[in-house]
């Protein structure tokens, strides 16, 4: 069995954290990786604390289990969904979009653990100097917001930088991933694509399909050319448009930072899988089968042991 440092620090029994994915992963899919022994993660979106409360109240129906809750801090909505998880006593807060340094002393004196997302050696450093926790080095071979890095380069770049643990994710699908990944440093893994084909995710059947009929190179990043908002998805209908539209000679970063509003939700919501955004990752072309959340995490922790075990036959 592989256990790791981060799972005494959370409480929970395997080192898989289910990324938080707007739209997408509610108190449900939470609870189901929580069970499976993993760190569910609500995602607050940009939404009101409200929300965040009732997706909360639904895992806890679920689950007794650690599960955490994805904080974008660009949204209009921060300051409340930060005292939502202090009152409703989250055990792990992931951040996005930013460094959260105005909240770790909050988090901490409440006694929640922070882990925010970096996609940058520079961006990890920066985290741990504002108290995180641990941290996540995200690659860009990852669903949604995107650095420049791989995983593979970042990974041990940020092992290397930082004193705080660091988990892995971007590109990781199955056990070899998992396995790949403690090779490079990492005490555990950060999934999203994967658990988009868990049978308790709630994002549209035909996003779902999408996923399954996904090849290697199906995905690409819209965003690019000014940066800062650079995104990972299916290629489709919108992804044509968007970047036609960002390739014009008048756009301004201003006119690109509006193109993908609200186009997740058109997907991941309404069906909407031409005109609406799939944020998927490089991982996709794996994956075709529709699973349990607890299928997914065995399978991820079998694999990785089994070839973390065979691994020592070519040492000679
Ligand atoms: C559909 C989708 C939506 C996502 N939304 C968010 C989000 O709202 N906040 C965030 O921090 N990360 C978000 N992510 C990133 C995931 O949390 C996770 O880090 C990433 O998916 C890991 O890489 P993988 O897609 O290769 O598994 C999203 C990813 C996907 C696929």
């Amino acid at each position: 069995m592989i256990s790791s440092p981060i799972c005494s620090m959370i409480g929970i029994e395997y080192p898989i954290f289910q990324g938080g994915m707007a739209w997408i992963s509610d108190g449900k899919l939470a609870a189901a990786v929580s069970n499976a022994g993993g760190l569910g993660i609500i995602s607050a979106m940009n939404a009101e604390g409200d929300y965040l409360r009732e997706q909360i109240a639904i895992a806890r129906s679920l689950t007794d289990k650690p599960f955490g809750v994805n904080i974008m801090l660009q949204s209009p909505h921060v300051e409340a969904v930060a005292q939502v998880v202090v009152e409703e006593k989250v055990p792990v807060v992931v951040t996005g979009a930013g460094i959260p340094t105005k909240y770790i002393p909050i988090w901490k004196e409440a006694g929640i653990l922070t882990i925010p997302v970096a996609a940058s050696v520079a961006a990890a450093k920066m985290m741990e100097r504002a108290g995180a926790d641990a941290v996540i080095a995200e690659g860009g071979e990852s669903g949604g917001h995107i650095g420049d890095m791989a995983t593979m380069p970042l990974v041990p770049q940020v092992c290397d930088a930082v004193n705080i643990p660091v988990i892995a994710a971007g590109g990781i699908g199955d056990g070899r991933g998992v396995a790949a990944s403690f090779m490079l440093g990492a005490v555990g893994v950060q999934v999203g694509t994967r658990f988009l084909l868990a049978e308790e995710c709630s994002v549209h059947q035909s996003y779902k399909d999408a996923v399954k009929k996904a090849s290697d190179i199906s995905t690409t990043a819209t965003g690019r050319r000014f940066g800062g908002n650079t995104c990972r998805c299916l290629k489709n209908q919108f992804v044509r448009d968007f970047l036609k539209k960002e390739y014009e000679a008048d756009t301004t970063a201003e006119d690109v930072a509006m193109l993908g509003a609200g186009a997740l939700r058109k997907a991941a919501v309404e069906g909407d899988i031409k005109t609406g955004c799939m944020m998927a990752g490089q991982i996709s072309g794996m994956l075709s089968n529709e699973q349990s959340a607890a299928e997914i995490v065995k399978d991820l922790m079998e694999g990785a042991e089994k070839i973390l075990k065979g691994a020592v036959a070519w040492v000679k």
